[in-house]
């Protein structure tokens, strides 16, 4: 009996799920306004006393993202061990914010066991941008040029006007002098608003007629980022799905892979939200230097199949947010990657496919990618080569038959005697 219990706990003990790898979205750090460093009514600013250019990191969102690699590391240093370029991945965005804090992480991540440059506890390591990380929420515009064109079209973009409160938008019209008249223009004030009101810098001030305001403005953001969200939740929510669940099956395939590194911006995480409908993740645009680690178990125990893979998630809202589990309601405990990739069939954006529709506002439901397909065009390539080679004999079969037609029928080459 204590045998048969001791094999039973064994068999829970060997069961356990074993880490195989951690894949991590995260923001970028603090940083100035993208677009209104000054409204038209402010004063001009001091160019030369900003902390730094328009949109980029501060020297704080630098030190934070420093710090959040050093968050990574206590929470991961043992299960990544030293830096090796085939253990990890990390992929930027092409704003450089998202660049420069996937570096100044990768410094607090992977400090150098060794001096690899003399005076500098600091390793060079590889990160890759790709620019359609940005193309998310409003980051479309001026990006996707196509999309961009049928978004401002549609009636429901438009429509998020009438949704805000009409004396919030007589304020801040009348105290921004700009017209606010569409959802993009209003998102960009409130961007301002609110990047002002956390730098707290004297080079850029936040306006004392916005005081009353402030307590609100994270809560305007979320609203209007969720409903652009929404209108784009089918496109480039299953375009981010499809990030994340494709890293996960092209990783199992690594054996010596243990992380991705996503360095994007609050509205990744927030689309990614509504895409899975994790609450916790929409209730509010997360703050800077936020993450979503999920983290990829498999089971030793039995072969590598997707419903043997388990998932788990976890957010931290800020940079100091101690991490909380979060539950994909339709993935429910214990969410594998079988019950993922479930869950999302036909609902996954390829790159091309997303890339098309940025361009061109048209889902080409990735039409190219399948003609383009290697084993398509190989066994096209084979019906054209059969379909040359029968036009040929047939021609020269109708030809020789022709020729045999005309001899019999010409006198002069018919036979003397028949
Ligand atoms: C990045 O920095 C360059 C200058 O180095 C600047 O011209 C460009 O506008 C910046 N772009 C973004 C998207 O951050
Ligand atoms: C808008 O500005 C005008 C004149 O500058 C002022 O009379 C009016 O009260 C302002 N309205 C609001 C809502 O601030
Ligand atoms: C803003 O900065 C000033 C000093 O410049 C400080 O006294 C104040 O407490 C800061 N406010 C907040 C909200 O951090
Ligand atoms: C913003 O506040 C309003 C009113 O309190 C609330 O109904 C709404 O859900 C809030 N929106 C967000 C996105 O938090
Ligand atoms: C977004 O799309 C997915 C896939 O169709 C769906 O499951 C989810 O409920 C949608 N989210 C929202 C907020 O509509
Ligand atoms: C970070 O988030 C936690 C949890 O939401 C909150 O309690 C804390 O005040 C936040 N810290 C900062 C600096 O915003």
């Amino acid at each position: 009996m204590r045998f048969i219990l001791f094999l039973l706990l064994l068999s829970l003990i060997q069961a356990e799920q074993k880490l195989r790898f951690v894949q991590i979205w995260f923001r970028h750090g603090e940083r100035t306004p993208t677009n209104y460093l000054s409204f038209p009514t402010d004063p001009p600013v001091d160019i030369d006393k900003l902390p730094s250019n328009k949109g980029e990191l501060t020297q704080t969102g630098i030190n934070q993202e420093y710090t959040l690699g050093q968050t990574f590391k206590e929470e991961y240093g043992e299960f990544l061990g030293e830096y090796k370029s085939d253990k990890i991945v990390v992929h930027t965005g092409e704003d450089n914010r998202t660049i420069v804090s996937g570096q100044a992480m990768l410094a607090g991540l992977f400090p150098p066991k060794v001096r690899v440059i003399a005076d500098l506890p600091w390793q060079p390591i590889p990160i890759h941008s790709r620019g359609n990380l940005d193309e998310v929420s409003f980051g479309i515009i001026g990006e996707c040029e196509g999309l961009e064109k049928k978004v401002k079209e549609n009636p429901r973009y438009q429509g998020m006007m009438d949704k805000i409160d009409p004396s919030l938008l007589e304020i801040l019209r009348n105290k921004t002098g700009l017209p606010i008249e569409d959802p993009y223009q209003y998102q960009n004030v409130l961007d301002s608003l609110k990047t002002k009101y956390s730098l707290n810098s004297t080079a850029l001030p936040f306006p004392q007629w916005a005081l009353p305001l402030a307590p609100a403005l994270n809560n305007y953001s979320t609203e209007i980022h969720t409903q652009m969200t929404h209108l784009l939740n089918e496109s480039s929510g299953g375009f981010h799905a499809d990030i994340l669940l494709s890293s996960i099956e092209q990783q199992l395939l690594l054996p010596t892979r243990k992380a991705f590194f996503i360095s994007g911006h609050d509205t990744n995480l927030f689309v990614l939200g509504q895409f899975f409908r994790a609450k916790v993740l929409t209730a509010d645009l997360c703050k800077y230097a936020a993450h979503l680690a999920i983290e990829v178990y498999e089971d030793t125990t039995v072969p590598v199949t997707p419903d043997s893979i388990t998932i788990k998630f976890f957010y931290s809202y800020n940079l100091t947010a101690p991490r909380e589990e979060v539950t994909i309601p339709a993935c429910e405990e214990p969410c594998t990657l079988g019950k993922m990739q479930k869950i999302t069939e036909g609902k996954r954006w390829s790159e091309r496919r997303w890339r098309d529709f940025c361009e061109k506002g048209e889902d080409t439901n990735g039409e190219k990618e399948t003609i383009g397909n290697g084993v398509l065009t190989g066994s096209l390539l084979i019906a054209v080569a059969i379909l040359v080679l029968t036009s040929i004999v047939l021609l020269y079969l109708t030809c020789s038959y022709r020729k045999q037609l005309e001899a019999l029928r010409d006198p002069e080459q018919r036979p003397l005697i028949s």
